[in-house]
């Protein structure tokens, strides 16, 4: 590990770093896996002394309503807060980042090895252009001491050019190597299982396609609104929020074909081939959006922001050509629930396909959240009778170490990664733009959203998109990885 590593956050007040980041940065060092001479230097706007800093920072870890529901040990904030200091400035203000070098050169000289950075930006996009040409001018990206690398958030501009200009500009500034493009979704522990149960057993990979796939069904839903986010959200919307990235890292992880090695071009490159693969159908896209979302705080009145979608599309690969791809998500629905269910075909020839239950099919469900795990779905008899039953043949997570009782955060493990050097698990530029030449398709498509209620699944158009092929979507479990 290097002599000293620093790690720049601008935008420290932001939501995103109050819900993950620095929770993140608890559980790091709560485990020990933080580098010893690691500082996390934070910047926003308004001045803060140094106390005001770490009650900032405290009062984050301690919210009622915070992203981690562990317990946050004392002892161990105080540890991380040692690790942490502020530097306030506009980041459009080239003095900031005078302000900023000093305060890097004086970490630098404490040390007499290698420097390394990584830059972290949870703030506005339109700063970006700013922040890395004042970097630039003051040397901040120079790599002769240390690596410096860029670690940017979704969503990765608001459409495909958008996101190109974002990509070319960076090029501009940072080789590929150095820029890790966040999609959380893809540090979370079950997404990452799904290629380990698929290309580390036998068992399952065979019936992966399109003989024995009937359809496949992605859903993401959430039984809370907006909040406190309405300035970003109603800009955004829930197919540019969560479609363009998390959904499309889903199907990717669970359809793609075995990557020839397992490093980060080659898990990459079978990721890229997926997205390119999917053809929309503008026919079969639905937008909804939850009553009452328009007297939301910072949404304009007129709102035509949609706060749920529901698409039909189709891989157009040799191995799923002509298997629907059904996907939905939204917000204010009846139940928080993140899964992938590959639906198998039934065979014409079942031995009890005229009983009760009898043409149910085999589903096997990759359930990203809440209780994680993989499960496959069959058919059993009921004991002293020749009725059938559904049953679970479940993986369920169940950590207990000595500094875990948890599922590692995805936010832990990618800035660990980043830290590390390794790219396998953020988004590049081509996988980006591609994901964003398919959800502009959807978008061109799109008219005012249906309103929906609040703790429905969305409006009945959705229901309709799929039942419209006799099929429906699967109402989420709550019968399995309950432990
Ligand atoms: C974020 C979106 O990227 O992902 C949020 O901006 C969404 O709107 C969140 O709620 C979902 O993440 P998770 O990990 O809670 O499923």
């Amino acid at each position: 590990m290097s002599e000293t590593f620093t790690l720049i956050i601008f935008g420290i007040t932001s939501n995103l770093a109050q819900k993950y980041i620095i929770q993140a940065l608890y559980d790091m060092e709560e485990k020990g896996v933080l580098p010893e001479k690691m500082t996390v230097v934070g910047n926003a706007r308004r001045e803060l002394t140094d106390v005001e800093f770490k009650d900032f920072i405290r009062d984050a870890l301690n919210k009622e309503n915070r992203h981690h529901k562990h317990e946050f040990k004392k002892e161990v904030i105080e540890k991380l807060l040692k690790r942490m200091h502020y530097v306030a400035g506009h980041l459009d203000n080239p003095d900031y980042y005078t302000k900023l070098r000093n305060f890097l050169d004086k970490i630098a000289k404490s040390s007499k090895g290698k420097d390394d950075r990584i830059y972290y930006l949870a703030t506005y996009p339109d700063l970006y252009q700013s922040i890395f040409e004042n970097l630039k001018t003051q040397g901040l990206t120079d790599e002769t001491h240390g690596f410096v690398r860029l670690m940017i958030e979704k969503p990765l501009g608001h459409d495909f050019m958008s996101a190109k200009h974002i990509n070319d500009l960076m090029a501009k500034y940072f080789k590929q190597s150095q820029i890790y493009r966040m999609d959380h979704y893809l540090g979370k522990e079950t997404l990452q299982n799904i290629l380990t149960f698929r290309f580390g057993n036998g068992l399952f990979e065979p019936l992966i396609n399109k003989d024995y796939v009937d359809h496949i069904q992605i859903t993401a839903s959430e039984d809370f609104g907006i909040g406190a986010r309405g300035g970003f959200y109603d800009a955004v919307g829930a197919l540019r929020d969560v479609g363009q990235n998390h959904q499309m890292q889903m199907l990717a992880f669970a359809t793609m074909d075995e990557p020839r090695a397992f490093t980060n071009e080659a898990v990459t490159e079978e990721r890229i081939k997926i997205l390119k693969a999917l053809k929309p159908d503008s026919k079969d896209v639905v937008f909804g959006q939850y009553e009452g979302y328009k007297k939301e705080d910072n949404v304009t009145p007129d709102s035509k922001t949609d706060t749920f979608y529901a698409f039909k599309g189709e891989l157009d690969n040799a191995r799923f050509k002509g298997v629907p791809v059904y996907v939905r998500a939204g917000k204010q629905l009846a139940q928080t629930v993140t899964e992938i269910s590959i639906v198998f075909k039934i065979p014409e020839n079942r031995l009890f396909k005229n009983l009760d239950k009898g043409k149910e099919p085999n589903v096997l469900i990759y359930r990203l959240q809440p209780n994680e795990g993989i499960v496959v779905r069959f058919l059993t008899k009921k004991p002293s009778t020749m009725e059938l039953e559904e049953n679970f043949l479940q993986y369920c997570y169940k950590i207990e170490t000595e500094h875990s009782h948890y599922i590692p955060d995805p936010y832990e493990r990618l800035i660990l990664d980043a830290i590390k050097g390794d790219q396998t698990f953020f988004a590049d530029a081509e996988e980006i733009e591609t994901a964003w030449k398919f959800v502009d398709t959807l978008i061109e498509a799109k008219d005012n959203p249906v309103e929906y209620r609040k703790g429905s699944w969305g409006p009945k158009e959705a229901d309709e998109l799929i039942k419209k092929d006799g099929r429906e979507w699967l109402m989420p479990s709550d019968a399995f990885c309950r432990i």
